[in-house]
């Protein structure tokens, strides 16, 4: 898929509002790409495509989950809010041939992060956090962060949607809190 299809298909899918968030997300996603060395093409696709399944009810995501249940393994014991982006990788792979694991991946753990998460996954994780339209509490520092260190700022931007979370009474998902411990860790073991 390029990005011009991938656009074009999440255009139809996502209410104004959300597109233009996506929109945003791409412009970061890029940005960063340039910054660290990542293939901003790649980035560009993910981003696009990262939320492309936000906008569909709990039963057509549950849907997809049944349809795909070896893809999806575990998705739905996993808190609702993370469903958008399993599902959205299982229709990348499955309906629109997306077939780059790099790009699954970063679309899948958007909303989480991951242990052992690679570059692209790191860059969509943020962009997504600091697009444009983004101003909640501390965005214009993690915006900064990001461009000098993206592993602080990974590790920044965790720990505030992880008591984010914690502070609306929600589940924590145990896959965001293997990648603020992984995170943490490396750069405890900086030389
Ligand atoms: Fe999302
Ligand atoms: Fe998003």
């Amino acid at each position: 898929m390029t990005c011009k299809e991938a656009k074009e298909l999440v255009k139809g899918r996502l209410g104004d509002k959300r597109y233009r968030h996506t929109l945003n997300v791409k412009k970061m996603a890029v940005a960063l790409a340039e910054r660290w060395g990542a293939d901003p093409e790649k980035a560009a696709l993910a981003a696009l495509l990262h939320d492309s399944a936000k906008e569909l009810s709990r039963a057509e995501l549950l849907q997809i989950f049944h349809d795909n249940a070896i893809i999806a393994n575990n998705a739905a014991q996993r808190p609702a809010p993370v469903w958008h982006g399993l599902a959205a990788a299982i229709l990348c792979q499955t309906r629109w041939g997306v077939s780059d694991p790099e790009i699954l991946s970063a679309i899948r753990c958007h909303t989480t992060g991951k242990k052992g998460m690679s570059l692209l996954d790191k860059i969509i994780y943020m962009a997504d956090m600091t697009s444009d339209e983004r101003d909640f509490p501390g965005v214009e520092e993690l915006r900064k962060l990001e461009f000098e260190d993206l592993d602080k700022a990974l590790c920044t931007a965790l720990e505030q949607s992880l008591q984010f979370v914690k502070d609306g009474g929600k589940p924590v998902d145990p896959e965001s809190l293997a990648a603020l411990e992984d995170v943490r860790s490396s750069i405890a073991h900086r030389t």
